[in-house]
């Protein structure tokens, strides 16, 4: 497996030409909670390995029709009354998910036309869960472009769809979400996306995919016995993750030309707790400086990044002139980060 270190052939975007800022943010969770206890009955597990292996005590699970639009409605449809913004003053929606709804229409569509949005542009990106900080960068690009003026990036899943609840190495760690973000042109300069990087390794697909057919398991691949739900081989996606977290952190310090002391907060994908200590304690970054809510919500994939984000903006922690450091890995297998002045 090709490292970050090694591919910097499509990272480092330096300092865009016009301000953008994160105007509002949004967050919907279901209802239903699945506890570790709850989780016990049904698969050979318990509390103390879920929380000890993942730090995941809890995750929310949809019911009675939710579905990934019907969460991304209500997550932008709260960053825009954050906003003070109207549907209708929305240029571009992206929908950031591996869950999307239906194959055709893009989930995003569905979105705009419930927030009655039309005729916003609007698209579904699919880079699992680097996808909220894809869309940030997306984001970003379109409105220091000059293109677009308010531009909503939320990533969604009811990642409960595409699970095995017979399987216990992928059943505990996954819960379902929506988080947004709303993000507009500003005439103060010194706020926006200061450093973005994307990238991708597709010759390591095969360590967490999602077949349609058992003709699409690879060889020798992991595989539950359930099409239609996801598979993943956990120890190659661990070192995948602690590697590759530590290094995509450090290069956007870096190509932001700041040092570790300026950033304000770390906002990383939440996958487990193993992998966000070993690569903060290798970073020298305080625990206070780490975002982690993985505990209550599981890994939400594309809205993991998007659910800290209004945590954090909700309750008061970030202010304006901090510098926040989105960062994410995943299926893909892919990895970003996206460095914001606010
Ligand atoms: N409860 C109890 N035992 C379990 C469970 C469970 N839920 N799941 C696996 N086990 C067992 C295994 O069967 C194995 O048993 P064996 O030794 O008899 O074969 C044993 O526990 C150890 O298994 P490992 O896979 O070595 O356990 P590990 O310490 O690696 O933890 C885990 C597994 C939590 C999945 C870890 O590998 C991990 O977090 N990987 C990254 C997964 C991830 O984050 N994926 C999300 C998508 S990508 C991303 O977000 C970055």
């Amino acid at each position: 497996m090709t490292s970050a270190q090694s591919n910097t052939s499509s990272g480092g975007r330096t300092r865009p030409v016009l301000g953008a800022t994160i105007v509002g943010t949004g967050l919907a969770v279901p209802s239903r909670v699945l506890s570790n206890a709850d989780l016990e009955k049904l698969v050979d597990t318990s509390d103390e390995w879920i929380v000890q292996r993942t730090g995941i005590r809890e995750r929310h699970i949809s019911e009675n029709g939710e579905t990934t639009m019907s969460l991304g409605v209500k997550a932008v449809r709260q960053a825009l009354d954050n906003a003070k913004l109207d549907p209708s003053d929305l240029d571009l929606l992206i929908c950031a998910t591996l869950t999307q709804d239906m194959i055709c229409p893009a989930t995003a569509c569905r979105i705009v036309a419930e927030l009655g949005a039309v005729p916003c542009g609007a698209m579904d990106i699919s880079v699992a869960c680097t996808g909220f900080v894809a869309g940030m960068n997306i984001a970003a690009n379109f409105v220091a472009s000059g293109q677009f003026r308010n531009v909503a990036v939320v990533g969604a899943e009811q990642l409960s769809r595409i699970v095995n609840y017979e399987d216990r190495n992928t059943c505990v760690l996954f819960g379902d979400g929506a988080g947004a973000a709303i993000v507009s042109a500003t005439d103060n300069a010194d706020q926006g996306c200061l450093y973005q990087s994307l990238h991708s390794d597709g010759t390591g697909w095969m360590q967490l995919y999602c077949p349609r057919s058992e003709a699409e398991v690879p060889e020798g691949g992991v595989f539950n016995g359930q099409v239609d739900t996801l598979q993943m081989n956990g120890r190659e996606v661990y070192k995948f993750a602690v590697n590759t977290l530590q290094s995509t952190i450090l290069d956007a310090i870096e190509g932001s030309g700041l040092s570790v002391d300026d950033i304000a907060m770390v906002i990383p994908h939440q996958s487990n707790t193993r992998i966000l200590d070993s690569a903060r304690v290798k970073l020298g970054l305080p625990e206070e400086k780490m975002y982690v809510n993985l505990p209550r919500y599981g890994n939400t994939s594309a809205a993991s990044v998007g659910l800290c984000l209004h945590e954090l903006m909700n309750e008061g922690k970030l202010k304006t002139g901090d510098v926040v450091l989105l960062v994410a890995l995943g299926g893909g297998l892919t990895w970003g980060a996206s460095v914001w002045r606010l």
